[in-house]
């Protein structure tokens, strides 16, 4: 792994992936990213700049990806729409990013026979009931709900067809929910700190009673590193580290560490067909890989995110009311 081609690695996931391999590997790294709403050159400020080159584009532009796949000999692909309420909004860009981008990109990469790492996650596999004592496991049959998870099974199945059909060095790994820093503020972690610093009242979907599985961003990039490196072609990994907790739970810790009374945040109106627990078994990592999640303490890896967006204001500041907007503008169609 000399050349490294990162899609969206101006994005939550994708920057943290760039810092992470540039400190652990010697490989060169071109980011291909479109800059979108969610995408922010600034998240990957401080790296050597003989470690990375950046071009601004769109991974379904088949000219300018089929340049850059023949430049690296291995590409990780995390560019994506990523947002559930957005794809609720405006299902369009999920196909053309999402689908018709992964497609894009697989093209390229069997053209020039490359090593192909495609980034996914456990939202594909559908939801488990509160009190179901299964987990998701890398056989459980894909039963996606919204515009942005039936995407993203539909570019995991296309990257499963080509390894078949065309024999691609593929792998696919299924990650639960990630914070950490640099995430966008239209998500529910980031969206409640921020709120609290702003003086908005954290919102909870619903009852709050929804189940979602943690995994600090940094563990998700070591994860994929080992699979990288020693994943067998053709196989997919779930990546997980046991962090179940309810959205009601995750937002009075939050509420706790930023000193605030536990009744200070509102019940807004729950988001259609919201998935209602993701539970994710990643043994087969483990076993296969021997890879170990290691920041699996919640409470001091939260307690780090408060406080990177609390130095990091100038960061978000410029999204986060434009997101606000967003969501008064769903409350509004709820309303109606
Ligand atoms: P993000 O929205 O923060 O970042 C997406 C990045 O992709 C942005 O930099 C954006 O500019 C870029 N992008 C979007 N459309 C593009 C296009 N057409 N061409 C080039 N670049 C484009 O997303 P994230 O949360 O970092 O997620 C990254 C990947 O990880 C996605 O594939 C997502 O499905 C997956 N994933 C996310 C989570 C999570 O908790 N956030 C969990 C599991 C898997
Ligand atoms: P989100 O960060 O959008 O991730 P995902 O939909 O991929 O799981 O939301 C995480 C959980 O938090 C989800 O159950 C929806 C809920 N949520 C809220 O309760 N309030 C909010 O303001 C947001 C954005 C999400």
């Amino acid at each position: 792994m000399k050349d490294v081609l990162v899609t969206g690695g101006a994005g939550f996931i994708g920057s943290n992936f760039v810092h992470h391999l540039v400190a652990h590997t010697d490989a060169h790294v071109t980011v291909l990213d479109a800059l979108t709403y969610a995408g922010d050159r600034r998240s990957l400020a401080g790296l050597p700049e003989n470690r990375l080159a950046f071009v601004r584009g769109d991974i379904a532009d088949s000219a300018l990806v089929d340049d850059l796949v023949a430049g690296a000999d291995t590409v990780v692909h995390f560019a994506a729409e990523s947002h559930n309420d957005n794809s609720l909004a405006e299902p369009r860009p999920f196909i053309d990013t999402n689908v018709v981008g992964t497609f894009t990109l697989l093209e390229a990469a069997r053209r020039h026979d490359r090593r192909f790492h495609h980034i996914s996650t456990d939202e594909v596999y559908g939801d488990l009931a509160l009190d179901d004592p299964e987990r998701f496991t890398e056989a459980t049959p894909y039963n996606p709900s919204s515009p942005y998870s039936s995407t993203k099974a539909a570019s995991d199945l296309l990257v499963r067809a080509w390894v078949r059909s065309f024999g691609l060095r593929a792998t696919l790994s299924n990650c639960s929910n990630n914070y950490g820093p640099r995430q966008h503020v239209e998500k529910f972690i980031p969206r409640q700190i921020t709120n609290i610093l702003r003086g908005i009242r954290p919102k909870l979907y619903g009852r709050g009673l929804n189940v979602r599985d943690w995994i600090h961003v940094d563990d998700h990039s070591s994860a994929v590193l080992a699979i990288v490196e020693r994943g067998r072609v053709g196989e997919t990994y779930l990546i997980g580290a046991d962090g179940e907790r309810s959205n009601a739970d995750v937002l009075a810790d939050i509420l706790r560490l930023m000193g605030r009374p536990d009744d200070a945040f509102d019940f807004v109106t729950d988001r259609a067909g919201h998935d209602l627990r993701y539970a994710i078994d990643w043994s087969k990592l483990r076993d296969e890989l021997g890879w170990e999640p290691a920041r699996r303490d919640f409470d001091a890896g939260l307690a780090a995110t408060i406080e990177w967006y609390r130095a990091n204001e100038d960061w978000w500041a410029g999204s986060k009311e434009a997101t606000e907007a967003f969501y008064r503008s769903v409350e509004e169609r709820h309303e109606r």
